[in-house]
C-alpha cells in the first residue's frame, strides 16, 4: 500500500516580532539570538484552533478536494487551546468537518507523528486524512525569560494524505522516545516552558542523525541519494551539526527558522511549503523529514515526491 501527500497549506499570524523589538524590553541582542540560534524573527498571535483552521483549509483546497473527500483530522500540538476539550475537534467543527478529530502531543515531533499515525490509519481502511501542525507557543512564555522567548513563534501548516494502492510518498519512518529525559523541556500547568538548552543541543543531534540513519536504511538508500533534507527548526546550528553528521550539506536543508523561529509540531509543514513554493520539491527526488522535541522524542521519514 501506499500514502501520497496531495496538499498543502499554512496559517501564520501577521505580527513580526523581530530580535530587535524583543532587545527593548530583555537582557539580548540581534547579534547574539542570529549567532547563536539563526532566528532573526518570529511570528506572534492567534490560537492552536484558528492558525489550524486557516492551515487546513487551504491544504484541502490545495489538494482539489472538499470537505466530504477528508475522514481523519489529526492535529500535532504542544500547545492545545485547552487542555480539555482537545483542539482538533473545534477546528473540524470550524471548518465544518464531521470526521474523527484527535489531537497527538509529541512536541516538536508531533507533525511527524501525526504522519506516521495517519499512515497506520490509511492502512487500515481510512481514505483521505487532514494532519495540521498548529502551535500557539507565545501564549506559554515568559516574556521576560531571555532563554525562552528568543526561541519561540506561532504558526500552523498542514497536509492531506491520500491512501494510494499503487504506490507511496513515504517510503520509511524511525521514530522514538525517552522519558528519562523529560526534565530537560517541559511546561508545567499555569506556567512557561522551561529548558536544560545546552544539554536538548546535545541529545538533539545525536537523535536526528540516529534516526535519519535509520530511516535511509529502511529506505535503501544513502544520505548522498537526498536532495532534500527539511529538519524541524529549532536552532541553525543543531541542523548543521545533524547534516554534517550525516554528510548532507546545507545546500540541500530548508531553513525557515530565521523568519519563524521554532513552531513547534508546525516547522516541519512550514518548511515542506517553503521549499515547495521556492521550487526545491521535485517529483522522483528523495527527501529526509526529521524532527526532535521535548519529551523527548523524535521523528525522521523518508518521502519520495510523486
Ligand atoms: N541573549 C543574550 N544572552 C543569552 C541569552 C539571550 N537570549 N540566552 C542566554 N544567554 C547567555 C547565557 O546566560 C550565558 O551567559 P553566561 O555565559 O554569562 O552564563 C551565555 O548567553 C551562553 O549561554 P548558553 O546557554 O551557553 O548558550 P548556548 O550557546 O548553549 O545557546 C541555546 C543557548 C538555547 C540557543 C542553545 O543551547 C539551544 O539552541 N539549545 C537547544 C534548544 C532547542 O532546540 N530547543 C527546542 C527543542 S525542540
Amino acid at each position: 500500500m501506499g500514502v501520497r501527500f496531495k496538499g498543502w497549506g499554512i496559517g501564520l499570524p501577521d505580527r513580526i516580532v523581530t530580535n530587535d523589538e524583543l532587545s527593548l524590553t530583555l537582557d539580548t541582542s540581534d547579534e547574539w539570538i542570529t549567532e547563536r540560534t539563526g532566528i532573526r524573527e518570529r511570528r506572534v498571535g492567534g490560537t492552536a484552533m484558528s492558525l489550524g483552521v486557516i492551515a487546513g483549509q487551504r491544504a484541502i483546497e490545495d489538494a482539489n478536494m472538499t470537505l466530504a473527500d477528508i475522514d481523519f483530522l489529526i492535529l500535532a500540538t504542544t500547545t492545545p487551546d485547552r487542555l480539555c476539550p482537545a483542539t482538533a475537534p473545534m477546528i473540524a467543527s470550524a471548518m465544518g468537518l464531521t470526521c474523527p478529530a484527535m489531537d497527538v502531543n509529541a512536541a516538536c515531533s508531533g507533525f511527524m507523528y501525526a504522519v506516521r499515525t495517519a499512515y497506520g490509519l490509511l492502512e487500515t481502511g481510512n481514505k483521505r486524512i487532514l494532519v495540521i501542525g498548529s502551535e500557539h507557543l507565545s501564549r506559554w512564555v515568559d516574556w521576560s525569560d531571555r532563554n525562552m522567548a528568543v526561541l519561540l513563534g506561532d504558526g500552523a501548516g498542514a497536509a492531506v494524505l491520500e491512501y494510494d494502492p499503487d504506490g507511496s510518498d513515504l517510503i520509511s519512518f524511525s521514530l522514538g522516545a525517552d522519558g528519562s529525559a523529560a526534565d530537560l523541556l517541559t511546561c508545567e500547568h499555569g506556567g512557561f516552558f522551561e529548558m536544560n538548552g545546552k544539554e536538548v543541543f546535545r541529545r538533539a543531534v545525536r537523535v536526528v542523525v540516529d534516526s535519519a540513519e535509520q530511516a535511509l536504511a529502511s529506505a535503501g538508500i544513502t544520505a548522498d541519494d537526498l536532495s532534500l533534507m527539511i529538519p524541524h527548526q529549532a536552532n541553525i546550528r543543531i541542523i548543521q551539526a545533524a547534516a554534517q553528521r550525516l554528510g548532507i550539506d546545507m545546500d540541500r536543508a530548508v531553513i525557515t527558522l530565521d523568519r519563524y523561529g521554532n513552531t513547534s509540531s508546525s516547522s516541519i509543514p512550514l518548511a515542506f511549503y517553503d521549499a515547495r513554493e521556492n521550487g526545491r520539491i521535485k517529483a522522483g527526488e528523495y527527501a529526509l523529514m526529521t524532527g526532535f522535541g521535548a519529551g523527548m522524542t523524535w521523528a525522521s521519514a523518508i518521502v519520495r515526491w510523486s
